[in-house]
């Protein structure tokens, strides 16, 4: 079926009209704006979206990757639901998040303790304020254009370009949000992504104000490329050098398997960062490490630990029932079955450029993939960032595809669950091809 696509006679935008009197860009978050009108949805069911207007798409985006099973999966609904009727929300422990804290603890080998918060954003915060704590050090380093949440540390260089990110062998540490303090620029050293000697450089150079390196294995914003194990290694031996964490943001790339992306790269943080799948569609967050260094957690002496952390709906009984719901049905053949979808999403869609003779690659891994409208070699953020042409030209892709009942971000980052069938992949990719045709001729 063909969706009109902007319409301004849909109910879409004129509940768009209506939150604008009420909600900046009428909606709360920037993430989800399409223009000229975002799409709102009515509900979800497996692999698919239905929006308010009765269009269906299929959802290629999942919440941003943090719905794994599918939309309104039944296990999660009926676990959820006995949960509601004793209470959502108590200013005392529970036993669910034991539980889940055993269930994450068992499969990721790197962690021995897990503190659970509301958000990635919340928990990359909190693992950097953990680091500083167990170092006594205030500076960290990150990768040019990795995304990891909002808190103005973990935001810097996310939105760098030619006109201010610097030479590459040391990138400047450009504020994202306005206003943010100018002593950034102290305690953020950024780097580029696969840089293995910019990295070492940098890291040997901080290192004695250096808490720790933040590194998100399969960086999206930095366009999905794939991780150098050498770049990886060199993080890892040099922090030790200089006695600084390396804190691994799994957020999205715990999706990559049941140990995450540690174990499919052999890669052993003093911490790790979830959140997204780990709710099972509730807002969640997790900071998980060496027992040592969750000790700053801990109200050792007195009330009062080195790092406070609460929250008030912080490990809510809903979030962790999901959760364990959640966890508990991602076996290894859920994994094999996530792999298998993605490189038919990926080897379709590089058949279709072949096709087409469109100048387009695809990166990614397991069950996420990226769409890039230029063939330069991606292995970090300056070969993936779109000038103003490219940019304009994944806006229309997006575009063409709601109109053809699929719906993807607009910077071309996709993401499948397990309730995707070969025929949703199917319809993905003849979707796919007619836009292509559309945008690129
Ligand atoms: C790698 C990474 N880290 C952190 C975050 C922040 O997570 P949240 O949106 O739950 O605050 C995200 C969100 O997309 C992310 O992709």
């Amino acid at each position: 079926m063909r969706i009109s696509y902007p319409a301004s006679t849909s109910r879409s935008a004129e509940l768009h009209q209506r939150g604008l009197s009420v909600i900046p860009d009428g909606l709360s978050r920037s993430t989800v704006i399409i223009r000229p009108h975002p799409i709102y949805v009515d509900h979800g069911k497996g692999a698919w979206l239905t929006d308010v207007d009765g269009n269906r798409y299929l959802d290629c985006n999942n919440n941003f990757t943090s719905i794994i099973l599918g939309h309104a999966d039944p296990v999660i609904e009926s676990a959820v639901r006995t949960q509601l009727a004793s209470g959502t929300a108590f200013s005392m422990a529970t036993e669910a998040e034991i539980e889940l804290a055993e269930i994450l603890c068992g499969r990721i080998s790197s962690c021995e303790q897990i503190r659970f918060c509301n958000s990635g954003t919340e928990a990359v915060m909190g693992a950097i304020k953990a680091a500083r704590a167990f170092t006594r050090r205030p500076a960290i380093i990150k990768v040019e254009g990795s995304y990891h949440g909002t808190y103005d540390h973990a935001e810097a260089s996310l939105g760098s370009d030619p006109s201010n990110w610097g030479v590459a062998a040391a990138p400047s540490t450009i504020p994202y949000a306005q206003g943010a303090p100018e002593s950034l620029a102290e305690e953020v050293v950024v780097v580029q992504f696969n840089d293995e000697q910019g990295a070492v450089e940098a890291i040997r150079r901080v290192g004695p104000r250096l808490a720790a390196v933040l590194l998100d294995p399969m960086p999206s914003r930095v366009g999905m490329p794939a991780l150098d194990p050498a770049f990886s290694e060199a993080l890892r031996q040099t922090t030790r050098e200089v006695e600084a964490l390396l804190i691994l943001d799994e957020v999205i790339s715990f999706r990559l398997a049941q140990g995450g992306a540690q174990a499919v790269h052999g890669i052993d943080p003093d911490m790790t960062v979830l959140a997204k799948i780990i709710g099972g569609g509730f807002p969640v967050g997790a900071i998980g490490g060496r027992s040592d260094v969750m000790e700053v957690f801990s109200a050792v002496e007195g009330d009062r630990a080195a790092v406070p952390s609460g929250g008030t709906y912080t490990a809510n009984p809903v979030t962790m029932t999901a959760g364990i719901a959640c966890m508990r049905q991602l076996s290894e053949s859920s994994f094999d079955r996530l792999d298998d979808l993605g490189n038919q999403i990926r080897g379709g869609l590089e058949h279709l450029f072949e096709q087409r003779s469109a100048q387009w690659q695809v990166t990614g891994d397991g069950s996420l993939f990226r769409i890039h409208p230029h063939q330069r070699r991606i292995r970090s953020y300056r070969d993936a960032h779109l000038d103003s042409d490219e940019a304009t030209v994944m806006t229309s892709l997006q575009h063409r595809l709601l109109e053809r009942e699929v719906y993807l971000s607009g910077y071309g980052m996709g993401c499948v669950n397990l309730a995707t069938s070969d025929a949703d992949v199917h319809h993905l990719l003849g979707a796919m091809d007619e836009a292509l045709e559309l945008v690129v001729g």
